[in-house]
């Protein structure tokens, strides 16, 4: 007899685990992608398209070489959290979704980094930076190439 719950679930981490692999290969993951993982697995393609646009780390967009994700959850929003939001916009002249022309940065809205001690908080890539103000911000921008 099978769970169909734990069917799911597995479904759904083999999914997530093809479309991290794929994101590796190229930095985000194609309608190609999506199409190949969905033939693959015997599922329909909104299946994979959903799981790929729920979670942030994931991107079905091309990516810029460093990819900003800044908290919008409630610990940082309450330690002006939005107003930093509007300052990354401000100095990299790009809305959240989107990437700066020179392809230097890409910069997206998440929920919580779990680095709520420092809020307000961001990561780019992989590195975590917090206690974030807007001269602090345009310092950490520079160092990224
Ligand atoms: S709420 Fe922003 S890092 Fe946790």
């Amino acid at each position: 007899m099978t769970n169909k719950t734990t069917t799911l679930s597995k479904n759904q981490k083999l999914i997530l685990t093809l479309l991290q692999e794929a994101q590796q290969k190229t930095g985000f993951i194609s309608e190609e992608a999506m199409v190949g993982i969905a033939e693959s697995l015997g599922i329909s393609r909104s299946d994979v398209y959903g799981v790929a646009t729920f979670y942030s780390f994931l991107s079905v967009q091309p990516q810029g070489r460093n990819v900003i994700r800044i908290c919008k959850s409630l610990p940082c929003h309450l330690k002006n959290g939005q107003e930093i939001i509007e300052s990354l916009e401000k100095q990299l002249g790009v809305k959240p979704g989107e990437t700066t022309p020179d392809g230097k940065f890409s910069f997206t809205l998440t929920n919580c980094i779990g680095e709520c001690d420092q809020a307000p908080a961001m990561l780019i890539n992989d590195d975590v930076h917090g206690n974030l103000t807007p001269d602090k911000i345009a310092r950490i921008l520079k160092t990224y190439k």
